[in-house]
Formats: C-alpha cells, structure tokens, sequence
C-alpha cells in the first residue's frame, strides 16, 4: 500500500508517516520499561504474555507469567497437562476462558501443528506459526494477538492494534474516528498500517513503541502532551485550544 492510502479513513502524508515512526521509536529507546518478555523471542512465551496482558495491568502479569511459564515451560508440556491444572495456574488473573483458548491452542500446535502449516519442526519441537493470518486460526486468537505475536516473536511486519493503540492513533492522526465502530476500526487499523516502518526487526521496536507510548504517555486517563514525542504532529494537540 502506497504512503497515505488508508481507505476512508483521512489521508496522511508520507512525510508525516515518516516523522511519527521515527520519533515514536526515538522515544521508545529512551523511555521503555524493562520487561521480561521484551528480552525473549520465545513465540509460546510471547503468546502467554500478550493473552495475560489483555485484561490484566502490567504489574499483576508480571506477579503471574514467570511462574505460569516455569510450571509450562513449553507447548508441549501444556498440550500434555490437565485442562484444570491450567485454569488453576491462571488462578488470580480471571478471564479463564483465555487459559482455556490457551491449551486447547496447545494441543491443536502440538497434535496439528507441522501438518496445517506444512512446516514441520525443525527440532522436534512445536513452535507457532509466524505469519497473522496463520495465527489467527488458532483458539482464542485474534487479530491483535496475531499481529503481537508475528511482529514480537517472528519479527514480521504486521501490523496490531488494540484500546490503547486505537486511542494513540485516533488521537494524533484523525480525532474524529470512534474505535467502538466496526468501520472506524478498519479506517484506524489501515492508519497503523501506514505508519509501519519497512523492515520487520524496526516494526518490532514501533509495536512495542506503540503500547508503550499508549501505556505511560497517552493513557485514557491522562494525556501527557508536555512529554510526548508525536505532540507536534498531533491533531487533538493543536486543536486542544
Ligand atoms: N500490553 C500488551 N502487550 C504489551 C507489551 N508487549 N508490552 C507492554 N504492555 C503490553
């Protein structure tokens, strides 16, 4: 897709694209939080981490996952335990519906994995697919967690947008779009995607860029426009008068 077309939704240019990519992942570089699945490229981890980040604030996963992922280290030793065993692990951080999406994901990799994908593991280990469209069929994943997954694990150049994302991006680029219309996500999901860098290894840095941003600058509760790297391209900033 050519810079700036993001059907229906107002058109950017490439200039613009160009600097909010550019000073977001100065920013990220300067101001990202330490976190451990920031430091691994395990898709499986990364999977745990980003199904656990979904309802449940940074502080309580960070209490939950490393000790979730000591008791199931790998794909394989969830799709082998008890669904009951796995829903008592989650114990704490609700939603099980997640937990259990997250072993019947386990058994479906383990059991159909190389088979569906036509990529048999290399190691003899099951692993995920890389590509969104690939991870979107699997239990319990959807298009955020697919593009989470393929940019954090895999390094693809996929695109993911969720609240905070959503918010972020109507914010500086078109205000007037509401994220809890089906056609607004579609127009807000077509911006993010404009503004992905070329390679995958950059789009890893933007996705995490992006919710870090959403997550300690441009919160639903504050907007920190004094600190924020995108104020001058921003749209609800120079409206703000
Ligand atoms: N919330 C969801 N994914 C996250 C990530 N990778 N880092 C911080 N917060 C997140």
């Amino acid at each position: 897709m050519p810079a700036g077309r993001t059907h229906g939704a107002p058109r950017i240019d490439g200039e613009t694209l160009l600097a909010f990519g550019t000073r977001l992942r100065a920013w990220y570089r300067r101001n990202a939080r330490d976190l451990p699945w920031r430091a691994t490229r395990d898709p499986y981890h990364i999977l745990v981490s980003e199904l656990m980040l979904q309802q449940t604030q940074v502080s309580r996963v960070m209490e939950f996952y490393p000790r979730f992922l000591e008791r199931f280290p790998t794909l394989e030793v969830l799709a082998a335990a008890r669904e009951t065993h796995v829903v008592a692990a989650w114990e704490g951080l609700g939603y099980y519906a997640r937990a259990r999406n997250l072993h019947k994901l386990s058994r479906a990799v383990v059991r159909e994995g190389a088979a569906a994908w036509g990529d048999p593991p290399s190691n003899g280990r099951a692993t995920l697919p890389p590509d969104a469209e690939s991870l979107r069929r699997l239990p319990g994943v959807g298009p955020y967690t697919a593009g989470a997954v393929s940019s954090f694990a895999f390094e693809r150049r996929a695109a993911l947008v969720d609240t905070n994302v959503a918010r972020l991006i109507t914010r500086v680029f078109a205000p007037r779009l509401d994220a809890r219309r089906a056609r607004d996500q579609k127009r807000i999901w077509a911006i993010t995607e404009a503004t992905l860098p070329r390679t995958g290894k950059a789009t890893w840095v933007h996705n995490q860029a992006l919710m870090e941003l959403g997550a300690l600058v441009c919160t639903a509760r504050v907007k920190r426009c004094g600190v924020c790297p995108l104020r001058r391209l921003c749209k609800t900033y120079q409206r703000r008068m």
